[in-house]
């Protein structure tokens, strides 16, 4: 298996590319299934999760094409299949994206059900409820979801909590149904916003995404598309601190500020220069770091995708942080690694604290999710020696070419194929 090693104690100065979002570009590519003719992608990220939803995309019948610019043909046909399998759904829960679109669409789909994953439970209830109270018929057989309705109607939906991808579903099932559906309690992120864009260029009409409330009156039906996926507010965050934590001058290219507040907030609390420049955001890192409390939650609050990049920076900070996980009940697998390489933080539940200013020294770290690796991989950056990432494949879901990127600043990281 690859392992991404990194010797700390350069500098980061430069500028990376900030790529696509990943958690815009997967509901927009099954948003594709919604329409009849061939949708255009630009902006796409090339990852391992973009590359699953294309398989997924296939296997239901339809052609997806190209790198970064991608074409979608929505399934149709005699290949036409209404089917998410298990072999895919349990390597990627996002497959789940599909069910909205293939219930609306063809009034009919089979989806194995995600079961929990290292960060959490991590149920669909809310996407199930949505859906049953748009009058689909919801039935559980052996592991999978059958979601059946000749056409959905409109409803009310008040979700129990801001779920993303819950919101996402049942705003692209809402764009066909019949008459008006209200999503209250929805998801406020830039991902969510950036779907419901796409889908209003498709012709759906879609109101309020970015508040709490959207509004989406259903449409006969919807045409292919061409959009262009936002930047990831994750991926930048994530270099942001890689170029506080190593005293860098960073310009993080394409970064969309105005999806950043929380996140350059806290940096800037930190004592990180966080500047807007029109070809993106720059950081830098000087002086002191200073301790900072951080408590996760849905947007515009502070994003748990980010939390445990984060807890590096509080590793160096002057002082004791506090860091508060509300979103995912199991986020903390990055801390016994941290600890290995000399960190000192303390678990209690959902609250982290982390006493700063400590010394890491490279040790061989392996962590079970993508954000938890994307952490390790800055640690390496301050550590003293090397650091050998393994499972490198969470981080190849979620991240395009880190170590290039990397290189490209002065890291000094590497992949090592095996
Ligand atoms: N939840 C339920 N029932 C539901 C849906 C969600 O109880 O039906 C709970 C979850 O268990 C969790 C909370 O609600 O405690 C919020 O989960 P949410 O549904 O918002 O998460 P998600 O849609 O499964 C997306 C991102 C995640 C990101 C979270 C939170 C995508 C494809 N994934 O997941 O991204 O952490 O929102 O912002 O958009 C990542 O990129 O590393 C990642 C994990």
């Amino acid at each position: 298996m690859d392992k991404i090693v990194v010797e700390g104690g350069n500098r980061l100065v430069g500028s990376i590319p900030v790529s696509g979002a990943k958690n815009a570009a997967l509901p927009i590519l099954a948003a594709s299934i919604l329409s009849s003719g061939p949708s255009t992608f630009k902006n796409v990220p090339m990852l391992q999760d973009v590359a699953t939803m294309a398989k997924l995309l296939r296997q239901l019948g339809g052609e997806v094409d190209g790198k970064h610019t991608m074409v979608v043909h929505p399934p149709h046909g005699k290949k036409l299949k209404l089917e998410a399998p298990y072999e895919l759904v349990k390597t990627m829960r996002a497959s789940i994206l599909v069910l909205g679109p293939l219930v609306a669409r063809f009034g009919r789909a089979r989806v194995s059900q995600p079961g929990g994953c290292a960060i959490g439970t991590r149920p669909i209830d809310q996407h199930l409820k949505g859906l049953a109270a748009m009058g689909a018929k919801v039935h559980l057989d052996h592991g999978y979801v059958e979601v059946e309705c000749k056409r959905l109607r409109g409803a009310t939906i008040v979700l129990d909590m801001p779920t993303v991808t819950g919101c996402e579903n049942l705003m692209m099932a809402a764009t066909l149904a019949k008459g008006r559906t209200v999503l209250e309690n929805a998801a406020r992120e830039p991902e969510v916003e950036d779907l419901a864009l796409m889908l209003n260029k498709m012709g759906a009409r879609v109101q309020g995404a970015g508040t709490a409330i959207i509004t989406i009156d259903g449409v006969d039906e919807l045409h292919a598309v061409e959009h262009t996926i936002i930047a990831d507010r994750i991926e930048a965050g994530t270099f942001a601190i890689a170029a506080a934590v190593t005293r860098g001058d960073v310009l993080l290219e394409g970064a969309q500020a105005e999806h950043m507040d929380a996140i350059m907030a806290k940096l800037r609390g930190a004592g990180a220069t966080v500047t807007v420049e029109s070809g993106g955001v720059r950081v830098r890192g000087g002086g002191d770091l200073r301790a900072v409390d951080i408590t996760t939650q849905p947007h515009p609050g502070f994003p748990t995708d980010m939390q445990a990049q984060f807890m590096v920076m509080a590793t160096q900070a002057k002082g004791e942080s506090m860091i508060k996980e509300t979103i995912f009940e199991n986020r903390f697998m990055h801390v016994p690694e941290l600890c290995r390489m000399g960190a000192e933080i303390h678990v209690d539940g959902r609250v982290a604290v982390i006493r700063g200013q400590k010394k890491l020294a490279g040790a061989a770290v392996m962590a079970t999710d993508l954000r938890a690796s994307a952490s390790l991989v800055i640690a390496g950056m301050i550590a003293s020696g090397k650091t050998e990432v393994l499972r490198v494949y969470h981080l190849d879901r979620g991240y395009e070419a880190i170590e290039k990127k990397l290189r490209g600043v002065g890291a000094k990281i590497k992949r090592v194929r095996g």
